[in-house]
């Protein structure tokens, strides 16, 4: 499983429990590293990098996830970007999955520091369907939206 945006960790755990294998790509140099340090000699490795520039072969994933990280992309292009880039390393019949958070002022304003672009959920399965997925999902709850895509 390739998860994108792993921050602190704080799901890595969880699904290294799940996954055979974890690789955690974070863009922060020292989330990067300090997570990499924790879960060094696990089934988790950790890289620093770029989620709209995968260092990645196509192919090489079952699976990928995004908790809480398209978002803090810059533009509506670079996300389209990211979808792209994990359709092309993703093999195909796999499942790309994403927890998003909707605009909302409550979010604009929790984000003053940092980067929000909210991914619109009305849109959000026709730009997976450019990108190179299938049977794009979106489940609407309360807190967020869950994205679901099949490679
Ligand atoms: C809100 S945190 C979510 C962390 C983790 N997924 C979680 O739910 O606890 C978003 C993370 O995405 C990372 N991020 C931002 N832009 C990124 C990019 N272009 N490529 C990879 N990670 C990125 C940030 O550094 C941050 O650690």
């Amino acid at each position: 499983m390739l998860e994108l945006g792993a921050g602190p960790g704080a799901a890595t755990e969880a699904l290294r429990l799940r996954a055979g294998r974890v690789t955690s790509l974070e863009y922060d140099h020292g989330f990067a590293a300090r997570l990499g340090a924790r879960v060094s000699g696990t089934n988790a490795s950790v890289i620093q990098g770029d989620a709209t520039t995968l260092p990645f072969s196509g192919n090489t994933f079952s699976s990928a996830i995004a908790i809480l990280m398209l978002h803090h992309l810059r533009s509506n292009e670079l996300q389209d970007r990211a979808f792209a880039e994990i359709a092309r390393v993703l093999r195909p019949g796999g499942v790309f999955l994403a927890f998003e958070i909707p605009d909302a002022w409550l979010h604009r304003v929790g984000h003053i520091r940092s980067t929000f672009v909210p991914v619109d959920p009305a849109t959000a399965s026709a730009r997976l369907t450019v990108a190179g997925f299938s049977h794009a999902t979106i489940d609407l709850s309360r807190g967020g939206f869950r994205i679901r895509a099949l490679r």
